[in-house]
């Protein structure tokens, strides 16, 4: 159970591996995730599932480097098995027919957006993607975003490929053009919270993925707590997706950093 079938690097902090869960990929819908230990020691790591092969029984999953636990999965090998890997968790993304739709997606939160993307597409919708990255060579997943979107703009931070700037400066475009019925960003917190003021400037809602720290992905912690509406939410079972519009952005992205000492400290001993 849960063995490493095939591992690729897709860019200096960003990697692919497809995983078998034979269980989970008969569950898994857009918008879930996994919760994975690679060992007795290792902290558990909430990992949105990219694609879902029922038939191979595989996940694909896609991670960033961030710190001491995904430098270790990183360095996993294939044919090596993983502790343990618990799943699908989240509520999915309600997909059903909307008309047009906006998706948004920057750095690795493309992974977590591209089965969204896809399945809106299988569901009728005329899907416009907007994905953003850094540079060039952190744009993940192109090809795959193209075939399943009527219309996709690349946007790059230092202008390597297409739009040079942010997501939401060709956002505001899109929508300026009108007839986006819902609109969805996954990304860092801050170009969520931006791409909410934008979507909420024309009046459109917009779906965000939130990804706080979580211990045991099934409600009982509460490490993974979340402002929605003036209410207390857990992320695992009521989200990860959320309406922008209700999300105490302040609060949230201040717990994103709240234990930030500790991880670079626990990344830099790793790496000694
Ligand atoms: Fe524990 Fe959500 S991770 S309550």
């Amino acid at each position: 159970m849960f063995k490493i079938i095939e591992r690729t690097v897709l860019s200096a902090n960003e990697f692919q591996i497809w995983l078998a869960a034979p269980r989970i990929a008969m569950k898994a819908q857009p918008g879930q995730f996994i919760i994975l230990r690679i060992n007795e020691y290792g902290e558990r790591i909430p990992l949105t599932i990219c694609e879902a092969d029922a038939t191979a029984g595989t996940l694909r999953i896609i991670f960033q480097v961030i710190g001491k636990s995904t430098a270790e999965l990183a360095q996993v090998e294939v044919g090596s098995t993983l502790l343990d890997v618990v799943g699908p968790l989240g509520k999915p993304t309600v997909i059903k027919h909307y008309g047009t739709v906006l998706l948004v997606g920057g750095g690795v939160g493309i992974a977590a957006l591209f089965p969204i993307i896809k399945g809106l597409k299988q569901a009728g919708n005329h899907v416009i993607t907007i994905i953003g990255a850094k540079t060039a060579g952190l744009l993940i997943l192109q090809e795959e975003c193209a075939h399943y979107s009527d219309e996709l703009i690349l946007v790059t931070d230092d202008g390597s490929v297409g739009h040079h700037g942010l997501v939401t400066e060709p956002m505001k475009k899109v929508l300026q053009r009108g007839g986006i019925a819902v609109a969805w960003a996954i990304g860092p917190s801050v170009m969520m919270k931006y791409c909410t003021q934008v979507a909420m400037q024309f009046d459109v809602p917009i779906y965000v993925s939130l990804n706080p720290i979580m211990v045991d992905g099934t409600g009982m912690c509460g490490g993974c707590r979340v402002m929605i509406n003036n209410q207390i939410k857990f992320a695992c079972v009521d989200g990860p997706e959320f309406l922008g519009a209700e999300v105490d952005w302040n609060s949230f992205i201040q717990r994103m950093h709240q234990y930030h000492p500790e991880e670079v400290a626990a990344y830099q001993a790793y790496q000694v």
